[in-house]
């Protein structure tokens, strides 16, 4: 079996050039993150779930979600909300910003989202799913996607019902992560369902769920007939998951490793700003120094350091090659001022308008 994994398809009238996606992840997919991920082999990448009621409270936290830069294309946002009407305008400014896709969020298992009506709830409301993908449809001058699991409870089928009529209310792609939302990551994700879907739309439908090698890609890829496959938990502090599923197993050196998170914190820094960088970067020493790269230690040591600065200089320390491949890291990155920056989206954008 060798499929290839760099074949371009298009998600409504978007060229996406390969067959791996990134996947969203709250708290995770930043845009470093994202930016990562395009370099290392993802078509398509994601921003998390952003809030459409922080999106139309003007939530500065929220807006700084649909900040996009140049070389993340194509990128979709993802939103999450309840209300119609409140979708559709979000997603005027989710086009705004400059995203190349809307995907909207059925498969949020956390109960703070599903007690509003958004998420995974969904799933046991077929009709109001209908409405919102309509709503968004209806404004949106970019393809639709939606993103879902299984359905609410264990064993249920009900993505099968909904994925058709999700289609015929507008969406032009589906995500499926095909586990219920009362799994919520245990057990594995059943991709049967994800062929069967397949078989019963004629948008093309990403499969998400337990993809971490390129074995496994392949396989999913065949038994499904699925457009691509999204990696998610494989990828975070681990880039090299995407090169390998596209067909380069290479490990990397240490230097490599220490260069790309001393990458990811410079640009978390500028994105997020150094005082909520510091807390959200403590989760990603563990994820990038894991995997038997360095001794179990060293994560317990940076992550009890008072600063940034003292991160990097550790980091520095125990890989002083690191150095030369930050700077050509760096030297290959493009300017940070091409992003989209908010002053230029619509004023409404801040509730004031
Ligand atoms: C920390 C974390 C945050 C996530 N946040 C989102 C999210 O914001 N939107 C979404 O659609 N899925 C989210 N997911 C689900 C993933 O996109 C993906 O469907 C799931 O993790 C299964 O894929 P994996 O086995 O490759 O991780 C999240 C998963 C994790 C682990």
């Amino acid at each position: 079996m060798n499929i290839d994994l760099t074949e371009t398809w298009l998600l409504g009238d978007v060229e996406i050039p390969g067959r791996l996606v990134l996947a969203p992840m709250a708290g995770v997919s930043v845009q470093a993150f994202r930016r990562q991920g395009r370099r290392y082999g993802a078509g398509l990448v994601c921003s998390e779930m952003v809030s459409v009621a922080g999106i139309q409270h003007g939530n500065e936290r929220t807006l700084g979600y649909l900040r996009v830069a140049s070389d993340e294309h194509p990128l979709a946002i993802q939103i999450f909300g309840s209300d119609p009407a409140a979708m559709a305008e979000a997603t005027r400014m989710v086009a705004a910003a400059g995203a190349d896709i809307v995907d909207i969020n059925f498969g949020c298992p956390v109960r703070k989202v599903t007690k509003t009506g958004a998420g995974a709830s969904m799933l046991a409301d077929p009709d109001q799913a209908c409405r919102l993908v309509e709503a968004v449809a209806g404004a949106s001058p970019l393809p639709v996607s939606v993103k879902m699991r299984r359905g609410v409870e264990n064993g249920s089928r009900a993505c099968l019902e909904l994925g058709p009529r999700l289609v015929a209310a507008g969406a032009r792609s589906l995500t499926l992560h095909p586990r219920s939302a009362k799994q919520m990551y245990t057990g594995t994700a059943d991709h049967s369902l994800t062929a069967e879907l397949v078989s019963l739309v004629d948008v093309p439908v990403i499969a998400s769920g337990d993809v971490t090698s390129r074995a496994r890609a392949q396989t999913v890829l065949a038994t499904t007939g699925a457009a691509a496959v999204m990696v998610g938990r494989a990828a975070q502090g681990n880039p090299w998951a995407l090169r390998e599923i596209m067909g380069d197993e290479t490990e990397p050196t240490r230097e490599e490793v220490v260069a790309e998170l001393l990458l990811f914190m410079r640009e978390t820094v500028r994105e997020l700003g150094e005082h909520r960088s510091f807390g959200f970067l403590k989760k990603f020493y563990g994820w990038y120094l894991g995997r038997g790269r360095f001794p179990r230690a060293f994560k317990q040591e940076l992550v009890q350091l008072p600063t940034l600065a003292e991160v990097e200089q550790r980091l520095l320390a125990a890989a002083p090659g690191a150095r030369f491949v930050l700077e050509r890291l760096l030297d290959e990155a493009p300017d940070p001022q091409d992003e989209v920056l908010l002053d230029s989206l619509p004023i409404s954008l801040y509730g004031g308008g």
